[in-house]
């Protein structure tokens, strides 16, 4: 695997976290590539149970190089939390590196994140209030501060002033909220550098002189293809793209190069914040999902919306993302279920549709049709090979290779590393 992409495929959560866990023992370097804290990439192994906001999932095996890409955008009193809760649990971080050319999130990006929130009222995205979106919005607007520029004080001081006076001018005419200080934030900036400092690289050089060497790299996506801004559910959507397409822009790392794609989903589907989700159950079902696999967030705790597998929006996903396998997760949370449900269609009024809508105001609207199929008593999660699980889940991990139009090579029940099988083709 010289170049790997691992992606989202649904809407987020789908187990990216595991399988990069799972697949790095074979890896060379990790990359992410997109988005920022706003992740929340759970790992059961070894060293116990992390959930991993910025740090690639690689960081677990001192071999492999992790590197925060580029395309991240970068709180540094996350990334030195997560740095310190990690050591403390005896993994070496020594093997981190952070692109200098990252955007670094900044408290104004936090505090407009929660005060565009509210001024949406009915109509918020149900953000994680990280100061994501913000933090793009300057990175294109051409106004955001770059962790390299921590390394020069003068020129950190000059781009927060000039950054600041607009922040101010929109914090108290539009929001009606205090100016906040300069001062402070460049002080506190400036007191993270120290920890930051023998993290911060060009990482381009790492990365290429890596590929030239033949190193196998994984691309770690965040979030899910349909939280993607041009292609996802907009305006509910994330503000960075989790795209395979992505992956190569957030890490420096050309199209040409990239040789797999693994979607990862879930063998069932959720989404956490507002938006259209066409299969969400709101009944006992939905319920019984949720709590059975802990469907919470991992990075704010919230309840997920739970439903079933939907095979028009993830056969989307194979499609924009050119996705040559899928990675199945959570599999055994079907164990014991006498049916399970897939949609194949929606149907529209009086219309019916295989293609996933453009505008949410369509996808509101989808009635979801939907394939009925057995289900399975056995407990599957000690199943180590593919052939051994049940005949039924077999049928429908088939049945969703075929709807999606992409073959599932990896197949993932329980939260530990090892609970992972291959699909033989
Ligand atoms: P991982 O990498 C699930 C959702 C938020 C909200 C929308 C916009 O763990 O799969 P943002 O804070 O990005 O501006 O919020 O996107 N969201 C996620 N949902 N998993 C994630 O990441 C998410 N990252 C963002 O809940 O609906
Ligand atoms: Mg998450």
């Amino acid at each position: 695997m010289p170049v790997l992409a691992l992606v989202g495929g649904q809407w987020g959560d789908e187990g990216k976290g595991k399988v990069i866990d799972s697949l790095a023992a074979n890896a060379d370097m990790v990359v992410r590539y997109a988005g920022g804290d706003n992740a929340g990439h759970t790992t059961v192994n070894p060293h116990g149970t992390f959930r991993l906001h910025l740090i690639p999932s690689g960081i677990f095996y001192s071999n492999v190089c992790c590197v925060i890409g580029n395309g991240v955008v970068v709180n540094p009193a996350v990334l030195l939390r997560e740095i310190s809760e990690l050591r403390e649990h005896g993994v070496t971080t020594d093997n981190l590196v952070v692109s200098d050319r990252a955007h670094l999130i900044m408290p104004y990006h936090i505090l407009l994140d929660r005060l565009e929130e509210e001024r949406r009222g009915q109509g918020a995205i149900g953000t994680t209030q990280r100061g994501i979106g913000p933090a793009f919005v300057d990175k294109v607007a051409r106004t955001g501060l770059r962790v390299g520029d921590l390394l020069d004080a003068t020129i950190f001081r000059r781009r927060l002033e000039n950054a600041m006076e607009q922040k101010n001018a929109l914090l108290t005419s539009l929001y009606g909220h205090p100016a906040i200080s300069v001062d402070e934030i460049f002080d506190q900036y400036m007191g993270f550098l120290e920890q930051m400092h023998p993290h911060i690289v060009d990482t381009l050089p790492l990365i290429h002189n890596a590929m030239q060497r033949g190193d196998r790299i994984m691309l770690e996506g965040a979030q899910g293809a349909l939280l993607d801004t041009d292609f996802g559910t907009y305006p509910f959507v994330t503000s960075s793209s989790p795209l395979a397409g992505a992956a190569t822009l957030g890490s420096g790392i050309g199209p040409t190069h990239i040789e797999r794609v693994i979607g990862v989903f879930k063998a069932y589907a959720t989404r956490v914040g507002s938006g259209p989700m066409p299969t969400e159950l709101n009944d006992d079902m939905g319920d019984f999902i949720r709590e059975k696999a802990r469907e919470y967030g991992a990075t704010t705790g919230r309840p997920r919306r739970c439903g079933w597998f939907d095979a028009i929006a993830g056969r989307f996903s194979v499609r924009i993302n050119g996705m040559t396998e899928v990675a199945l997760t959570h599999l055994d949370i079907f164990d014991g279920f006498e049916s399970i449900k897939i949609c194949t269609g929606y149907r529209i009024g009086g219309t019916f549709t295989t293609e996933f809508p453009t505008r949410i105001e369509t996808v509101e609207q989808c009635e979801p049709v939907y394939e009925e199929m057995p289900g399975w008593d056995e407990c599957t999660e000690e199943v180590s090979e593919y052939s051994k699980l049940p005949l039924n889940a077999r049928k429908y991990v088939d049945t969703i290779s075929s709807l999606l139009g992409c073959r599932v090579s990896l197949v993932s029940m329980g939260p530990k590393r090892e609970q992972m099988i291959e699909v033989r083709p």
